[in-house]
Parts: structure tokens; sequence; C-alpha cells
């Protein structure tokens, strides 16, 4: 089913990192998400909706990953706290439940740490330095020249795939190059010391990035363009109304393109499929105006997120055991992981002296 990435990427046919479903059984997903502030309207359309359909199926861990947050962020370690407790808080309110997923710092796995050092023997630096999405990332970062920590992000993204020994990541398509990268390295590590790690499948969502209210390619939270889950329903109003429609349409009456519309793309994110076919055709025939149709779709926009609010303001009035759920989380976690360290360090040979 997840072959509908082929409708809107031009992927080989048979591309050996997207899982297929119906061939394999696939048992436990890693996901992670860097606590770098807030999370937007593109990660649920990206990645959250579909995590929270899949903790039904799977066994879900989901990592917040605040080493690889330091690999931008160096300079600020003292916002992680704050930023880890949000991005806890927007995947719970999300729907995301604690029963069935274990939700996971990465700093509190030093395991982690670990493997990515033994890792980092088996790749060479050519590879790391010619990935698209690092290429791309530092490009729109303004880096000129990368910090060991950056370009080695996708070798400790392994490490945190491995040591749960996940088989299944579910990631938007600009992570695809870190899966493969994944699937090299620790076929290699296989190979070389008969290691039992797991090779991992990304799971690709349907739905393809979310733009950004000014039209931008891309809804980020750098870029100033993003609808915030936590936004209250005035400021997701105010920041439809500013969104970039198609800049040609004057009048009401003007026919227009809804294929150029951010609103449009918002309406087939998050509308169902009668209003989606409505706008459309309304728009290209001059029979809706641009305020009457973003009007519709905060309206969308706000019955999505009220569940999510309700949610919210639950564990806003009891953060306490938003801790409560990182620490049993991440203590079930390191067990897993340092049973993986012992079956890693065994097959290299370098269990030593048994305690
Ligand atoms: N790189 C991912 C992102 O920026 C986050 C992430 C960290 C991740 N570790 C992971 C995703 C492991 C999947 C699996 O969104």
């Amino acid at each position: 089913m997840y072959k509908q990435v082929q409708t809107i990427m031009d992927l080989k046919t048979e591309n050996a990192a997207i899982a297929d479903e119906s061939k394999f059984e696939y048992k436990r997903i890693l996901t992670g998400d860097r606590p770098t502030g807030p999370l937007h309207l593109g990660h649920y359309a990206g990645s959250l909706k579909n995590r929270v359909r899949l903790q039904d199926k799977y066994e879900t861990f989901i990592l917040i990953a605040d080493i690889q947050a330091l690999t931008t962020n160096f300079e600020h370690p003292e916002k992680l706290k704050d930023n880890i407790f949000l991005v806890a808080l927007d995947n719970l309110s999300a729907g995301i439940d604690p029963n069935l997923s274990t939700i996971v710092i990465q700093s509190m796995i030093p395991e982690i740490s670990e493997l990515t050092t033994f890792f980092s023997m088996l790749i060479s630096i050519n590879p790391l330095k010619h990935n698209p999405t690092i290429k791309t990332e530092a490009k729109e970062r303004g880096y000129e020249e990368l910090t060991y920590g950056f370009l080695g992000y996708p070798v400790s993204q392994t490490a945190d795939i491995a040591v749960f020994k996940a088989d299944l990541v579910p990631v938007g398509i600009d992570q695809l190059p870190h899966i493969e990268l994944a699937r090299k390295i620790i076929r290699k590590f296989n190979e070389l010391y008969c290691g039992k790690l797991v090779e991992p499948y990304a799971l690709i969502d349907k739905f393809p990035r979310l733009v950004g209210l000014d039209g931008n390619l891309k809804m980020s939270k750098s870029y100033g363009n993003a609808i915030n889950l936590s936004d209250d329903y005035d400021s997701i109003k105010t920041k439809i109304r500013s969104a970039l429609t198609d800049k040609n349409r004057i009048h009401p009456t003007d026919r227009g393109n809804p294929d150029i519309c951010t609103i449009y793309s918002y309406h087939r994110a998050f509308s169902d499929e009668n209003l989606i076919k409505e706008t459309e055709y309304n728009c290209k025939n001059g029979k809706i105006g641009c305020v009457k149709c973003k009007d519709n779709l905060f309206e969308v926009i706000k019955k999505l997120l009220e569940p999510m609010n309700e949610r919210r303001a639950y564990y806003l009035d009891n953060k306490d055991e938003i801790w409560d759920i990182l620490l049993t989380g991440t203590a079930k976690a390191k067990a897993i992981a340092s049973e993986t360290i012992k079956e890693v360090k065994e097959s290299m040979k370098m269990l030593y002296i048994l305690p």
C-alpha cells in the first residue's frame, strides 16, 4: 500500500529501502523527532498522523532525538529540556497512546552513542558528503563547513534504529537516503562480524511535504511559515487568512488555478473528498472567494485540532505525567539497548571480561 509514493516522486519501482507490507511481517517501528521547537501541521500530515495509526499495528518506539538536535543547535543545549517536553506533549496530544507507544529520550540511552562509534568505522566520508539530504539541509541552513557531528548524523540515526532492532522506519521522503545508508552500514556490520542486527525498511507516507503559508516548498519553523499544533484558534485563523493563494486571482469571480494555491494544497491534506472537489470546482469557475475558501479550511483545521487540544489541556494540567511517561519509556528502551550492545560486542569479540 505504500507504493503510493511512486505517484508523488519519481522513485525507482523497486526501491530496496521502501517497505512492501504485503511481503514481510514487520514488528517494530522506530521513528524520531528532533526537539527543536513545537511541531506543526506539516509534521502532523507528514508523520504524526501516520504514527498514530501505526501504533495499533506495530510495537512503536518514538525517539526524542535530543543529541541529533544538537547537530544544528549545539549553542543552546539549555533549550532541550523545554523542547523535549513540547515534543512529547505534541505527540501525546496528537493521539500517541503511552500504553501502545514507547517514548524515549535519546541522550539517556548512551548505548546509542556507543553504537554510533562502532558504526562510524564502517562508513567512509564521501557518501556522507554526497548524501542529498545532508547537502540540501546544509544549504538551507547556510553552512559553509560541516561539523563532524552534523555530517555524521545519519550514522547516529543508524544506531538509533539498530539499537532497538526496528524493522520499519516511517519517515518523510527526504529521510530515504538515510534509511538506505542505515541498511548499508548494518549489512556491513553483519557481514564483517556475523552480527544479527536488523536491516530496516522505510515506510513512506503518501503525503508529500506540506508547503508553507508563504507558498515556500516547505512548512518550517525556521521559515516562520508554519501553523503549530499548539497555536490558538485566533492565530490559526489569522495565519490562514494571510496565506498565499493564486496571485492572479483578484475578484471572487475570477477563474483560479487551485494547483498553485497554498490553501487548496491544505484542503487536499486535511479536508474530506467532497470539500476538496467542491473547492477545486468553485475556484476554477470563479464561484468562491479566497476569503471564504480560507474560512472553510479554518473550520476543517479547527475540527482536526479540537480533540488534540482536549488532550493537550489534560496534559498541561498534569505535566508530571509527561515526565513519568518519558521516564518509563526510556527505562524500557534502555533494557533493549543494553541487550543489543551486549550482542554487538559479542559478535565483535569485545566482551573481554565478563562481570
Ligand atoms: N532525522 C529525523 C528528522 O529530522 C529524526 C530522527 C532521529 C529519526 N532519529 C531517527 C527518524 C530515527 C527516524 C528514525 O525528522
